[in-house]
């Protein structure tokens, strides 16, 4: 869902903007807001409270706008930028819309579990200057990546990832890294991998592949693995230990810890959720996440996991404190060798991340974590994912799931 507007203090918006907004329908947006200009001096006010989520037309329309009011001479203010927002503008590094996010604390009003300190604002009367320089003043064409640029950060990707992206993903990456390069205001790839290298900047790498790695998840994704697992569970008298080993933003470790807390009858169990990017465990750990990501839930999960927003906060939901605390977090990167303090697992999802790797990566990586499996165990893997050919001690049980031998 789409919502946000542009108002004058005391005026109308000038632009209100609402729905799921096709990529077509941003650019009628844009249009709109060109029909507009120049805009006359302000104070003007923009409010992004009904903004749940943003793709990347949506970035596009909010940097058309930023365009424009940042060619008024008068303050204008930004407003209710909730966490879900804040942090896909903080991946799109359009963070900088409003500079003081980055250091502003406050408190998080979900529920009874408001003890952890979050970096958005909270209320209405939160608002930021908007900067007023045109740090990202042109659009957001990617400038070409030559075919040598494109092997070193294929390199990059690879060294730090295991992943290698294929030549069919170059413009995917001219066009998700040219935001690093308006942010450093370079306009040629080749300038930015100086930046990259000399000497080795370290973050700017880190970012580099956050921003070319998927996190796409959902919760319950490929559901009948949930249904399974259920069913596997409800026999169970043992403890159990989870591994999500490519956890994403932690919605995949949560759908976990909801069955294994609503089938295992001992009440004994954890999960472990991993993943090689920092950002999305940051996210994993806070457990936010707005409402219309529980769609798939089962019914009655929802308000038996979990905790409703109010105030600033409507429209999203907490996972429970009694699930989170047994959730535990940690970076790991799979096509490295695993930390030795693991121990054994029942259970392990893979899911969606070996389709990145080439077999021999994916032959280490199954190896490596089918050997932190128990026999008897399950591993989970994608249901567009293939394990088979591969030499690893499993037996297929179900589609996309096999058991440790
Ligand atoms: C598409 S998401 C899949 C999330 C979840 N497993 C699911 O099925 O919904 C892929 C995840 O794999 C992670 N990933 C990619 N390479 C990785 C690596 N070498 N080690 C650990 N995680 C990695 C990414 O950061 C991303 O969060």
């Amino acid at each position: 869902m789409f919502s946000l507007s542009l108002a004058k203090h005391d005026t109308p918006a000038q632009l209100h903007l609402t729905g799921n907004l096709s990529g077509a329908e941003v650019s009628a947006a844009r249009d709109q807001l060109l029909g507009l200009l120049p805009l006359p001096a302000g104070p003007w006010q923009l409010d992004l409270g009904g903004l749940n989520e943003l793709d990347s037309s949506g970035a596009q329309l909010l940097l058309a706008i930023q365009r424009a009011l940042s060619s008024i001479d008068q303050p204008t203010t930004v407003s209710r930028v909730s966490p879900a927002v804040h942090e896909q503008l903080r991946l799109l590094n359009l963070e900088s819309l409003y500079p003081a996010a980055r250091t502003r604390t406050d408190r998080c009003p979900v529920a009874n579990n408001a003890t952890r300190r979050h970096p958005w604002p909270l209320s209405a009367s939160s608002a930021w200057l908007w900067p007023r320089t045109t740090e990202m003043s042109s659009e957001l064409t990617p400038p070409p990546l030559g075919d040598s640029e494109f092997r070193r950060l294929q390199k990059l990707m690879a060294d730090a990832s295991g992943i290698v992206l294929a030549p069919n993903k170059r413009p995917l990456m001219a066009e998700r890294l040219t935001q690093r390069l308006h942010h450093y205001r370079l306009d040629n790839y080749a300038d930015y991998l100086r930046l990259l290298d000399q000497p080795p900047n370290l973050n700017e790498r880190r970012l580099v592949v956050e921003l070319l790695i998927s996190n796409e998840t959902y919760f319950f994704r490929e559901h009948p693995h949930f249904d399974y697992l259920g069913s596997w569970l409800a026999a169970r008298q043992a403890p159990l230990k989870c591994w999500s080993a490519a956890c994403s933003s932690g919605e995949e470790a949560y759908s976990l810890a909801m069955v294994a807390q609503e089938h295992l009858h001992n009440g004994d169990w954890s999960v472990l959720a991993s993943d090689l990017s920092l950002s999305v465990l940051e996210k994993a750990g806070d457990g936010i996440y707005n409402m219309a990501q529980a769609k798939y839930f089962p019914q009655g999960w929802l308000h038996r996991h979990c905790l409703s927003g109010s105030g600033d906060m409507s429209g999203y939901f907490r996972v429970q404190a009694v699930l989170r605390e047994r959730v535990s977090l940690r970076q790991i990167n799979i096509v490295r060798p695993l930390p030795d303090d693991l121990g054994l697992f029942d259970v392990i999802f893979l899911r969606n991340v070996l389709i990145y790797f080439n077999n021999e990566e994916k032959q280490r990586i199954v190896q490596r974590l089918v050997s932190q499996l128990r026999p008897g165990g399950l591993l989970f893997i994608g249901h567009a994912e293939s394990i088979h050919g591969l030499d690893v001690p499993v037996r297929l049980l179900s589609p996309a799931v096999y058991e440790r031998l």
